[in-house]
């Protein structure tokens, strides 16, 4: 499983890139209104660190102005998808865009049936949120599962992104389940980088050095 960053955030990105973990970024309309700046800009800012696919979501809810939109967004620079909203409309700018070799990536997937849609609309990726579903007591990982069963036995090449990850065990249970891309928070990256065991290691060999040193 590849690993994106869901942020707008111009330090986190910088910072994760540096680790040679980050594939790809994320950014939603609630994540860019967090940072106060301009949408485009902030694009190009990410687009000149990052060479995979960054994912930039439309704000129109009907297919003429999501393409229109669309379009504007891909010419910032290659490696932008467009993010498109899960709906009829949605689906129909998805056909379109992806006619015209612009990627896209559908958003705010609950069902593996919107998945599949999507798939065949034409979507370079699905974003099943999987935080979301469990936050109302639903089963999020079954989806990733789901979809990723559906894509495999129909050969769709569509890459499932498990997004909405909150804790390091959705990363491990996303990755197990086949999900192509997990995406998520800055926070979540340095949880899974840490294990106590691993700061324990650490300080006994720093302390078992210090006092050979001594020693000696
Ligand atoms: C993914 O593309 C979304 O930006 C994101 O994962 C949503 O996560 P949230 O449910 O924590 O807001």
């Amino acid at each position: 499983m590849k690993i994106f960053l869901d942020t707008a955030n111009i330090d986190e990105i910088k910072k994760a890139y540096e680790l040679g973990v980050i594939a790809g970024v994320t950014t939603n309309p609630s994540l860019v209104a967090k940072e106060g700046i301009d949408f485009k800009e902030r694009l190009q800012e990410i687009c000149a660190i990052v060479s995979g696919s960054v994912s930039a979501e439309v704000i129109s809810e009907h297919a003429e102005g999501m393409v229109e939109e669309g379009e504007d967004l891909a010419k910032i620079a290659p490696q932008i998808t467009v993010k498109i909203p899960m709906t009829l409309e949605g689906l129909k700018a998805v056909n379109i865009l992806s006619s015209k070799q612009i990627k896209t990536n559908v958003t705010l997937i609950f069902s593996a049936n919107q998945a599949l849609l999507a798939a065949r609309a034409g979507a370079s990726y699905v974003s099943p949120f999987l935080g979301r579903l469990d936050d109302i007591g639903h089963n999020g990982m079954q989806l990733i599962e789901d979809i990723e069963q559906i894509f495999s036995i129909h050969n769709i090449a569509t890459e499932i992104i498990a997004a909405s990850i909150r804790h390091p065990l959705h990363v491990t249970e996303a990755a197990l389940r086949g999900a192509h891309i997990g995406t998520m928070p800055y926070s979540v990256i340095e949880q899974i980088s840490k294990h106590p065991l691993t700061d324990a290691g650490i300080e006994k060999f720093l302390a078992d050095w210090e006092k050979a040193q001594k020693s000696n």
